[in-house]
């Protein structure tokens, strides 16, 4: 069916008629109809546009389209139809005014800090986050004068106590990779407001299928799309989203510097989101039952997993996650070489640190993902010898287990 025959002839065009049509859509509607606007050629499945620029009728048209007079596309470096799309669906999906998307999640994340912080600010950041947003932090954003502090995420009253005068943005992750532990976003959000800075939620591991962080009172929501919004392991990409005065930010940071996503990987996603509640709920429902085996495996010591009721934020998760999503953890006992062991005697799973894939995988977090970390934060972190983490896929949960039981039984 082509988009005007779909049209009801009124005075609104049909990509307008659709977007009046979705205000008040579920989840599952948004990702699977947000943001598509068909060509005259009627195609079903979303369009790729692979074009780096766009014509003009006239030069009248191209002057007012680059002033901003005039809306419509320029350049892809940063409007693009397929990814316009992208931005949509998942603005859609997290209740945001405005998304704008990456080459990658580091991109998201950098593009961020970039259009919205200048040298003398400062970031409190998490000390849970994923490993490279605190090399960007400490390393680089550091030589252009911007300072970080990282707290234990959990730790309220650490957070409070880390805040200063040029304090603007506060980053987490929650739950946390790999102990998932989770940050109180309603907490940290009325602390953001109290203290006139952004409260920033990389809400990579939960996706908006299981939980919103701006209902809790954030302010930007960053993704690695890379993870489950692909959910196959295909495509980098990233994107954030927020109040339209600050994606406009974020935006004109991306047009100036062109860490932009590519139209492919748009689609990619596009086809992504429209799966990924029905993703997220097995993921969590495969860890769910892992979880509870592993406690009762005998060489396991200990399992992190927000969704056992003795995990410490349990309740918390409860209350802001509708399902506690595919990753977990667990410590052998032992140390290293018993760790290595188990994941050495897998042979479906995946050794490889990527996450958020139809393929489970498995790591040790100490010798990899946080292997920069010197001891003393690897004591903090809880990142120890004998701990492996498991981003759990789709394979039959008996399979994962048998994979997993090898390693286990020989310890
Ligand atoms: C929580 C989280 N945020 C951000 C990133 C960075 O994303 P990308 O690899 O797409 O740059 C990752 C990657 O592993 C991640 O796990």
């Amino acid at each position: 069916m082509s988009e005007s025959s779909n049209s009801s002839g009124g005075g609104l065009s049909p990509g307008d008629e659709l977007r009046v049509a979705l205000e008040n859509a579920s989840l599952d509607t948004l990702a699977v109809r947000a943001g598509q606007r068909r060509s005259p050629e009627g195609e079903h499945s979303e369009a790729i546009y692979t074009t780096s620029s766009y014509v003009f009728a006239n030069a009248a048209e191209a002057a007012a389209r680059f002033s901003g007079e005039l809306a419509g596309n320029v350049y892809s470096r940063y409007t693009n139809p397929t990814v316009r799309n992208f931005e949509e669906r998942i603005a859609a999906l997290e209740g945001a005014e405005q998304a704008v998307a990456t080459s990658s999640g580091m991109a998201a994340i950098l593009s961020t800090c970039l259009a919205l912080l200048k040298s003398g600010d400062h970031v409190v950041c998490s000390r849970d986050v994923f490993g490279t947003t605190t090399v960007l932090l400490n390393k680089f954003l550091a030589k252009f004068g911007v300072s970080s502090s990282m707290v234990p995420l959990s730790d309220l009253s650490a957070w409070k106590a880390a805040i200063r005068p040029e304090t603007k943005l506060l980053f987490l992750e929650t739950p946390s990779n790999p102990l998932c532990e989770v940050g109180d976003l309603t907490a940290l959000s009325t602390l953001a407001k109290e203290t006139n800075t952004l409260l920033v939620v990389d809400n990579c591991l939960c996706t908006p299928a299981l939980q919103r962080p701006f209902e809790f009172g954030a302010d930007i929501v960053i993704h690695s799309a890379t993870k489950y919004l692909d959910g196959q392991g295909r495509c980098l990409g990233g994107v954030a989203l927020g109040r339209a005065e600050l994606m406009d930010e974020v935006l004109g940071f991306v047009r100036s510097a062109g860490p932009t996503m590519s139209p492919f990987n748009a689609w990619v996603f596009l086809k992504g989101l429209e799966t990924l509640r029905l993703r997220m709920d097995a993921h969590s429902a495969n860890a769910m039952e892992l979880a509870l085996w592993l406690n009762e495996q005998a060489a396991v010591e200990k399992v992190f997993y927000a969704g056992l009721e003795d995990h410490v934020g349990h309740a918390l998760a409860k209350q802001q996650q509708r399902a506690f999503g595919g990753v977990l953890s667990f410590r052998v006992k032992g140390d290293r070489e018993q760790a290595w062991h188990v994941i050495d005697k897998t042979r479906i799973l995946s050794l490889t640190a990527n996450l958020g894939d139809a393929k489970t995988t498995i790591v040790h977090p100490a010798t990899t993902t946080h292997g920069r970390l010197n001891a003393q934060e690897k004591v903090d972190g809880g990142i120890s010898e004998n701990l492996i983490r498991v981003a759990v896929g789709l394979e039959a949960i008996d399979d994962i287990k048998a994979d997993l039981q090898r390693g286990l039984d020989t310890v």
